[in-house]
Order: structure tokens, then sequence, then C-alpha cells
């Protein structure tokens, strides 16, 4: 591999930088009508009547769809409540009202324009019922979550409560984290163009098969009635993981108006109908000897869910396997709200688990007068404790060693408070990051042309991260092609189909597939030549032909060569096309397979204001080998970017009255801007992985942002001995 690794530009900059890469809701097609969703306006209760006939008179409308007009939908079979996998769908079947703004009609007018204005004029009416709204009042009914394969709700081993009692350091926290909601710059947009029984959508996806799957099975028609098309996503964060109700509407909608329609989220209708990171209370009981080395940790975490279905932040799944202790008990609980679904939002689970654990240790620091890092290397685990099994491979305690060098975390002085510049309060923290290393199986198609170029295909999806980019790399590596001759397309569920670009897994997926079929692709055009006396070649054995920069040649003697070009122009010019399909195999059972790192946080805050500024972060992972210097360290730095946010700024504000999203825009919620990040250090450690997959990838998506909040909490308390366990870190907790 040669190409794989370096820091080339993105393959699709140029078309991003001069707007010729076309989003979901920017594709042109002949007689576009505009669709806009009307959202609940109360929590709980029943749709009386919608009076819809001021409405339907405006100009330009085209139709009105509402739970009195809609298609009635084939009944379906669903999965019980609480399995993984796409929610359940608000699609106007009935008069239920389950969360505020839950979709609850759709208006089909020529312009945006005239369809918002039609909106303005329907007057809907509730009967309210009582709702249960806020985390106090939704606690008192407690529910188990299903459990799910690899995913149980409660895990114990050993005796950890006994363990807790004979302890001589006991320590018992509660850490909260809010409603977070996803803001990729391209809100959620779906184009839905029907043809007869077949049925097209341009949306905005990290799934087009799923989509795919969805749409088939709620209008009750074969996949291959459906095609979904997504070249471009601009952000995902897993929000973007489900195929939500508004890329149904849009299809439905299209039908009742009888021509393709274009339904946009606006940025508002991003806070309840497409998920949300639901807000979590876990408590962390720690029991360690003198040494630190930790004899029971129990892990128990509470997080919100909706009425119309469950979904689960899987916080203890970090406890599992990130520290070696044989005692330990988690358990994961549900409390239920009259809110939107939540859905996994970048390292479900983990980002926000780690703050728990990850402040939890750095109080067990300070209690026993151990440094951070030394109490995390006594409890190092060489193997997953959980699973019983060898790491596939674990770099953790270079990442420690090396991200506290560059750090400089030896000039820390110990003791909180005690760093200063004048009114400015300094402060040093760190955690352990910490992601699993997922594969599914994908598929992939390489055709070399007779002009020496090829193109690679394979059903996935570029989220802004550098998918179009990386595929292309492994695929001119495998070809023996320059990069320039290699064209990569994805996001199309006429292309051989790859999984979810979800949990981290596209380039550990889709990187084997697309690496399969440019490697059979090259070995076919190499046996043709060797099968063909008028090639230079002819007679050799395949093992000896190797290719590279457009040329096939002898490894023995590279000046016996001969073009990729010539030998397909002797065979009538035909293209070269191969099918591949790659996926996990024996190295599952055998291996854990988790990525690993280090965050080390600089904190100013100020003595008297308590705002908190980040002037340095310094991380170093373990994610086996990166395939673009560039895209990769892009990515982690986003996800870094994002802890930041977390730790510091972002919080759905409710007005639990109504529960309905306060902040619900840009303005309001905030995110970090250039002006809030300061210099970010990235290392990524040279890291051999012989057995995650032919690559050596474990993916990069989400690890970024883990860590990061707890740091940051870690490195407030050190600046001002003020231990802030909810979630953000905002003045008003400081002063
Ligand atoms: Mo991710 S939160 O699985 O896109």
């Amino acid at each position: 591999m040669s190409v794989v690794g370096q820091g080339i530009d993105r393959t699709d900059g140029f078309l991003k930088v001069t707007g010729g890469a076309t989003y979901s809701a920017e594709h042109g097609l002949a007689r576009l009508a505009h669709a806009l969703m009307v959202l609940s306006t109360i929590p709980s209760g029943k749709i009386s009547s919608i009076d819809d006939i001021a409405a339907r008179a405006m100009r330009g409308v085209l139709a009105i769809m509402t739970p009195q007009n809609a298609a009635q939908l084939p009944p379906q079979k669903r999965p019980p409540p609480g399995a993984m996998g796409n929610p359940r769908l608000s699609l106007l079947q009935d008069n239920n009202v389950q969360y505020n703004g839950q979709p609850i009609a759709v208006v089909v007018a020529d312009t945006l324009e005239h369809a918002q204005d039609a909106a303005r004029q329907l007057r809907v009416h509730y009967v309210p019922a009582k709702a249960v709204l806020g985390f106090g009042e939704a606690k008192k009914h407690l529910r188990t979550p299903a459990s799910q394969p690899e995913r149980p709700a409660d895990t114990t081993r050993g005796n950890a409560a006994g363990n807790m009692a004979h302890a001589s350091i006991k320590q018992d926290t509660l850490y909260t984290t809010p409603i977070e909601n996803h803001n990729p710059m391209e809100p959620h947009a779906t184009i839905a163009a029907w043809d007869g029984d077949m049925l097209t959508l341009y949306d905005s996806t990290q799934n087009v098969s799923g989509v795919r799957k969805t749409a088939a099975k709620t209008f009750g028609i074969a996949p291959e009635k459906v095609r979904v098309v997504c070249p471009f996503v601009g952000g995902g964060f897993g929000c973007k993981g489900n195929t939500w109700s508004h890329v149904m509407l849009a299809a439905m909608a299209a039908k009742m108006a009888g021509c393709p329609v274009k339904l946009a989220i606006e940025r508002t209708q991003m806070f309840a109908p497409v998920g949300a990171r639901p807000m979590t209370e876990q408590r962390l009981r720690l029991g360690a000897a003198k040494n630190g080395k930790l004899g029971a940790v129990l892990h128990d975490t509470v997080s919100s869910t909706s009425f119309v279905d469950d979904f689960t932040e899987p916080c203890s799944a970090v406890t599992r396997t990130l520290y070696n202790t044989d005692t330990l008990h988690t358990t994961q609980r549900l409390a239920t709200m009259n809110l939107g679904v939540p859905t996994y939002m970048r390292a479900p689970g983990e980002a926000s688990g780690s703050f728990a654990l990850e402040s939890a240790l750095d109080e067990l620091a300070y209690a026993l007068k151990i440094d951070p890092v030394q109490l995390r290397l006594q409890n190092y685990a060489e193997t997953d404790p959980e699973k019983h099994l060898p790491f596939s491979s674990k770099s953790l305690r270079e990442c420690y060693e090396i991200g506290a060098q560059k750090f400089g975390w030896a000039r820390r002085s110990a003791a909180p408070r005690s760093m200063r510049d004048g009114s400015t309060l300094i402060g040093y923290g760190m955690a352990t990051a910490t992601y699993p290393a997922h594969r599914s199986p994908a598929k992939a198609s390489a055709i070399i042309h007779p002009d020496g170029s090829a193109v690679v295909r394979s059903g996935t999806h570029d989220l802004g991260t550098g998918t179009y980019t990386v595929m292309t790399q492994i695929a001119a590596d495998a070809l023996g092609l320059p990069v320039s001759k290699v064209r990569f397309e994805l996001g199309d569920t006429d292309m051989p189909a790859a999984p979810v670009s979800g949990g981290s897994q596209t380039v550990a997926s889709v990187g084997p597939a697309v690496y399969a079929a440019a490697t059979a692709a090259r070995t076919k055009l190499a046996a043709m030549a060797l099968a063909d006396e008028a090639s230079p070649l002819h007679g050799l054995r395949i093992d000896d032909i190797v290719a590279d920069n457009g040329w096939l040649m002898d490894r023995a003697k590279p000046q016996r060569r001969e073009p990729m070009a010539a030998v397909i122009a002797r065979h009538d010019g035909t293209p070269v096309q191969a099918d591949s399909e790659a996926a996990p195999g024996e190295e599952k059972r055998q291996f854990s397979m988790h990525s690993f790192g280090a965050v080390f946080v600089e904190v100013h805050v100020d003595a008297d204001l308590g705002t908190v500024r980040v002037p340095r972060v310094v991380a170093t992972y373990g994610v086996g080998k990166l395939m673009n210097e560039k895209t990769g360290r892009s990515q982690l730095m986003g996800g870094i970017v994002w802890g930041i946010g977390m730790g510091l700024m972002e919080k759905t504000e409710f007005d639990w009255r109504y529960g309905r999203a306060l902040n619900a825009n840009l303005a309001d919620y905030h995110v970090p801007v250039n002006a809030d990040i300061g210099s970010i250090d990235i290392t990524v450690l040279d890291e051999q992985d012989p057995h995650i997959n032919v690559l050596g990838a474990k993916g990069i998506g989400e690890i970024g942002i883990v860590g990061v909040a707890a740091a940051l909490a870690n490195a407030v308390y050190h600046a001002t001995g003020k231990r802030i366990r909810d979630l953000p870190i905002t003045l008003d907790k400081l002063v």
C-alpha cells in the first residue's frame, strides 16, 4: 500500500467548494413541489380535528395530508419495543399525540412560501391528556430495557456489592447529562418521486439500504421498487442513521399530490421528530484499595426514552471493558417521557458513560492522592475483562505516555486551585477515550476501463468524513493505479450494498470490500495478460505479476511490463469487472476489538466570572492504521471540538410544562465556534493490528468525542476545586 495513509486532499473537495456537490434538497426534478411538516403543539393527547378549509383554498396549495385523509398503510409486524433499529414512525395513521413536535400534517404547495403560509392556516384542535415530563416525574416509573445480544441491560461479575463493603476507599457519586440535539450543517432532507409503483428517494442519510428497507416495509412493496440516492451528506452524527417519519411522509405526500415532493426539515424541526441524545443520570460507585486498585465498580444508568418507542443509551458499555476489575455490576433503566424518540448521537453510550466513569476515577485519584494517569495504569486491562479475550491491538499505555509528555502533564501541581495566573485559574485534566471497532458485511464492485481508468462502487456514504477519498486510496493501491485514474462512487441502492455508516464502521466494513473488488479486477486483468501470447507477460505465474501506476509488470524484472490499458485493448476493449463481498470472520470471536486514546486538556477559568476557556487539548490515539492522515486528523479534531461542546455548552432546554424545546435554533443552542477552540494537538500512533481486517483500520468516527467532557470536568476541578457532575459545565455552576 502506498497511497493509503497519505494525507491526500479530498477527492470530492473541488465539487464541495464550487457548489458542484448535490445535496439531497438540491436535486432538480421537473414539477417538484414543496412539502412542509406541521408538528404538534401539545405533548400528549389526541387530535380531535384539523380544520384545513382555509388552507386548502390558498394559492399554490396542492395537497394537505392529515390523519383525516392520509393513506392507510399496510399493517406492519413491528419488532418488540426496545429492539434497536428504526423507531416507530408517526405517519398520520391515528390521532394520537405522544410528544410536542410530532408530525401531525404535511402541506404541499408549488413553493415553500406557499406551503408555509398554508400551514399557518391549519386549525388543529386537541383533547390534551396528562403528559409525563421532567426526569423526576419519569423516574417514578422506571423500566428495564429489553436486553439485546451483546447488549444486556444488566451485567454482573463477581460480588461487587460485597467487595464494595470491604474496600478501603468507597466513593458514591451521581453524574447527569442533558438531552442534546444533532445539528449537522445540513438538516434532514428528502425528495420523493413516484414513477408508477417505483419510488425514488433522494435522502440525506447514513444508510441508503436502511431507508430502502423501511420504505419497502412501510408501503408494502418489494425493496427492488425503491431506489435511494445520497451522494453527499452534510453531516450525520447518528441522527441520519435511522429513517425518520419525514422520509416516509414525503413519499406519501408525493403520491397524494401526484408530483415529486421535496421535504427539507427546518432547523427548528431538528429538535423533536428526528432523535436526540437522551438525558442520563448515572450513579458510579467505586471501591478501591489504598494503592488505587479497583476492588468494585458499580455503574447504574437511567436514560430518558419516549412513549413512541424505546432507545437505551448504553452508558455502562465503556465501564465493562475499560478497566481491569473482576467485580463489577452495571444496570440500565429507562425513564419514559412525552418527548421524541432518542437515538444514536456520536459515540452513543461511550460519550455520556465515559463522562461519569472518567470523572469518578478522577475523584478517586484525588481521594487517594494518586496521579490520575497512574490510577488508570494501576487498573490497566491487558485483556478484555468482560469477554476474557485478548485485544486485537491496544496501545493505550503509549497513548497515556506520549499524551502526558506532549502535554507537559508533569508540570501539573497536584492540589486543586494551585495553578493560577492573576485572576485566571489554570487546570489540567485528563481522561481515557475508547470506542469499539465494529465491522459489518459489505459489497463493492470495481471496473477497469479500456482507457486505463477505474470506477469502484459501493452503496456506502460520505458524511463529510472522507469516504470518497479513503476508498479511492484503497482502490488505487489495490488496482495499481494512480489516484487520479480511480473514481469511487457511493450513496445509491443501485450499487453493491453496504451497511449503515454508523458505529464508526465504514472504513472497517467497506474498505475490505473495496480492496477485495479492486484486487479481484486487477487479478482478472493480470490473468488475461498471462494467457495472451501478445503480452510481454505471457507465461508468467499470477503471483509473479505486480501492478503499479497503470502498469502490469514482472515482480522480478520490472522492465518486463505493459500498460493495463493495452491488455484490455487486445480484448476488444471490454471493461474488466469484479464484484466482491467482505465480512468479518473468526477474528470477531477470538479478539476484543476497540480503539483507545488519552485526552489531556488545559482550562482557564475566570475566578470571578466562572467562564471556562480551553486553550489547548492534547490527544493521542491508537486506532490501527490511519487511512488518510489529513481527513483522519480532521475527523478526530471534529470529535474533540464536539467534546468541548458537550462539556461546556450543549443542552436542549425544555419548557417542562409543555415538553417543548426552548432553544430550538443555533442562536440559543450553543455549539463551539472557532473562537471557542484553541490548539488541538492530535497524535495517531503507528499501531499495527493484524487481526482486525485486511487494512488494519479500527475506525475513528466516534472516539474523538469520548473522554473530552470528563477531561474538561477534571480540569475544571483542578482549576477551581469545584466538582461539576452535571453537564454542561456552564459558568452559573462555577460562580
Ligand atoms: Mo453514529 S452515533 O453510530 O452515527
